[in-house]
């Protein structure tokens, strides 16, 4: 009874979010797609020619985004979870925290990657510094991976959630990289302790 009012609830809400029914009308598959377009018209990344690895890309939204700019680079899309095909992208379905994965991702780079981002998330538990602290560990793989994957001045930006272990990330991406800032899109929602961690140019 509990779970019905709570998927009820769910389903009110999605139906009420501007973001939700704006994805339908734009044929995208998740409301998450005008989180990154709120960083791309921000910090300006994406251009045609670029080389993108998407983390965690599933469904997909993010990655359609990518392949309606870029048309002759590459964008390499990872998820532990089987995605529809989308046009100039290779998908590969595993664990990112594989080191094999991390392997095959590497040896499909003919070059230095020139932006890497990841919506990796745990399935919440609801205990929010739980949550912060299991999605910050993907985070901080996949800024790792990142120092050694991106070209001098690559960006990474990936999804954090405040709490937990977000002071240790912010310090691990200072060491890293050059800038570092952090942006909550207007579109990620405002009860959520989700935000981004944006960073650029490798030290
Ligand atoms: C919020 S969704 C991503 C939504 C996506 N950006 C989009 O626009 O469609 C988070 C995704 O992270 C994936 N994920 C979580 N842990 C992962 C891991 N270790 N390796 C690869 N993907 C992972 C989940 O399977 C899930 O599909």
């Amino acid at each position: 009874m509990k779970k019905n009012k709570i998927s009820k609830a769910w389903i009110n809400k999605q139906r009420r979010d501007i973001y939700v029914r704006k994805s339908k009308i734009d044929g995208y598959r998740a409301r998450s797609v005008y989180k990154l377009i709120e960083i791309d018209q921000k910090f300006k990344i994406f251009k045609n020619g670029m080389v993108v690895i998407d983390l965690g890309a599933a469904p997909g939204s993010w990655s359609q985004y990518l392949s309606k700019i870029i048309k002759s680079g590459k964008i390499i899309s990872i998820d532990l979870k089987a995605m529809d095909p989308i046009n100039n992208t290779i998908q590969i379905q595993g664990d990112f925290t594989d080191l094999q994965v991390q392997k095959k991702i590497s040896d499909i780079l003919v070059k230095k990657s020139d932006v890497i981002i990841s919506d990796m998330a745990v399935n919440t538990t609801g205990i929010k510094n739980i949550d912060s602290i299991q999605t910050g560990e993907l985070c901080i793989k996949a800024m790792v991976f990142s120092g050694n994957n991106l070209s001098q001045n690559g960006f990474f930006i990936s999804k954090i959630f405040m709490g937990g272990s977000v002071n240790e990330i912010i310090l691990l991406g200072k060491k890293i990289f050059k800038e570092v800032k952090v942006f909550k899109p207007k579109s990620s929602r405002k009860e959520s302790k989700e935000s981004f961690i944006i960073c650029k140019k490798l030290r």
